[in-house]
């Protein structure tokens, strides 16, 4: 580290400050030879168009890590307002059914045989170009195999709360 680097901000006041970020919730799914897997993820973002490339950020404490590490293919489904059950069971706290469970929720089979979440936003099913441990977390960056759009209104997550879009009055 260079020894004029300032320290880093406190993380309880890193991740306070980041809360207040709106961001979409997707739910990303692997399946393979390490078997099913889907977790809750906001930090999803679009990387490149040509080649069109997508990142997520998962804990690596995750059950879902070594899937995605070993299966090398992963699905995000960007969740619509009527998904949000979805992302309750996939971030472990389920209002009814088994965390992490997907007999909670119907499924659709993508070109890649993923499963995806049926009447979502949008969906990329990816195959993993890179991977790069930062900090807690590895980075996934997905080649995008196929694109699907929906017309369900977009989930957000903002300040611990799931929340949806109303226009701007200057629209
Ligand atoms: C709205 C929301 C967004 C999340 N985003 C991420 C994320 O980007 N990456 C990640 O690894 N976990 C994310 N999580 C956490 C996981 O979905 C999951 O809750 C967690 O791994 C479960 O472990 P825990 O109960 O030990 O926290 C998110 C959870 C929620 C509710």
């Amino acid at each position: 580290m260079n020894a004029m680097a300032k320290p880093p901000v406190a993380s309880q006041d890193f991740v306070s400050a980041m809360g207040l970020a709106a961001t979409g919730v997707s739910v990303v799914t692997t399946d393979g030879p390490a078997g099913r897997f889907g977790l809750t993820v906001s930090a999803v973002s679009s990387v490149s168009a040509d080649p069109p490339l997508v990142l997520i950020c998962i804990n690596r404490k995750s059950p879902a890590l070594s899937a995605l590490d070993v299966n090398g293919t992963f699905a995000v489904s960007l969740l619509g307002v009527e998904n949000r059950a979805y992302a309750e069971t996939f971030s472990g706290r389920p209002r009814e059914g088994k965390p992490f469970d997907f007999d909670n929720h119907d499924w659709r089979e993508g070109d890649t045989g993923l499963p995806l979440v049926t009447d979502a936003t949008a969906i990329f099913e990816c195959e993993t170009h890179e991977s790069l441990d930062a900090g807690t977390h590895r980075i996934f960056i997905g080649r995008v195999i196929a694109a699907h759009k929906g017309d369900a209104e977009p989930l957000v997550y903002c300040n611990r709360a799931f929340r949806r879009i109303t226009a701007h009055e200057g629209n």
